[in-house]
């Protein structure tokens, strides 16, 4: 336990008393240093921000081959399960990322919409998104998925909301009108440490550059 000041022997005190000369001065930081604590990406609110999570195994997630709803269920390692998954992801820390059900999504407990994710697969890859539709707050779960062609090249992979029939890229986030943009989330894939090492989705909001 810490002895109070008063308690202490003064012989004990004379021994704290340090030579000017070799006293520790305090020094006032620097312009630089005090600007690059305050701005930093790598400070803990903004490392906790941006943090990885994991969104489960790859295997889990049906392969999504079809124009039906992103949400449907289909059959994925011997049982039927939706094609996506939501995920609602705290801001100020995103390591503490929980599932939502699909069906609570507006749920006050699942946590605020706009920070929800949508993760699925579709013809081999992995894609997250914001789970609310950047037009109108629709939810994209009730989407589709499908393939951006110029006669009959496959360009990209998009995804059409059905309130209003706009359509984004999913990787780009462009809409097909307007200057509206679909949030596209960073994913990897990663060799996972346990369950046989199998191949597990981590995602995180995609960084902002400048
Ligand atoms: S809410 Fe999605 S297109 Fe309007």
């Amino acid at each position: 336990m810490a002895c109070p000041a008063s308690q202490v022997p003064s012989h004990a005190m004379a021994c704290l008393v340090i030579p000017s000369s070799t006293a520790p001065v305090a020094r006032r930081p620097s312009f630089t240093t005090f600007m690059s604590f305050v701005y930093s990406p790598f400070s803990q609110s903004s490392r906790a921000r941006n943090a990885w999570f994991c969104a489960g195994l790859a295997s889990a997630y049906p392969n999504v081959h079809d124009s039906s709803r992103v949400s449907e269920q289909r059959l994925c390692r011997g049982k039927y399960s939706p094609a996506c998954r939501i995920f609602h992801v705290p801001r100020d820390d995103s390591a503490k990322a929980s599932q939502v059900s699909i069906d609570d999504w507006r749920d006050p407990e699942a946590g605020d919409p706009k920070d929800q994710v949508m993760i699925f697969q579709y013809k081999g890859k992995f894609f997250a998104i914001n789970h609310e539709c950047p037009h109108s707050s629709y939810p994209l779960s009730n989407g589709s998925a499908f393939d951006i062609e110029d006669f009959g090249v496959v360009l990209s992979s998009g995804i059409s909301c059905p309130q209003h029939d706009w359509s984004f890229d999913l990787h780009t986030g462009k809409s097909d009108r307007g200057s509206y943009k679909l949030q596209v989330w960073e994913v990897e894939l990663r060799p996972g440490k346990f369950q046989d090492e199998e191949t597990e989705i981590w995602v995180r909001r995609r960084q902002k550059i400048g």
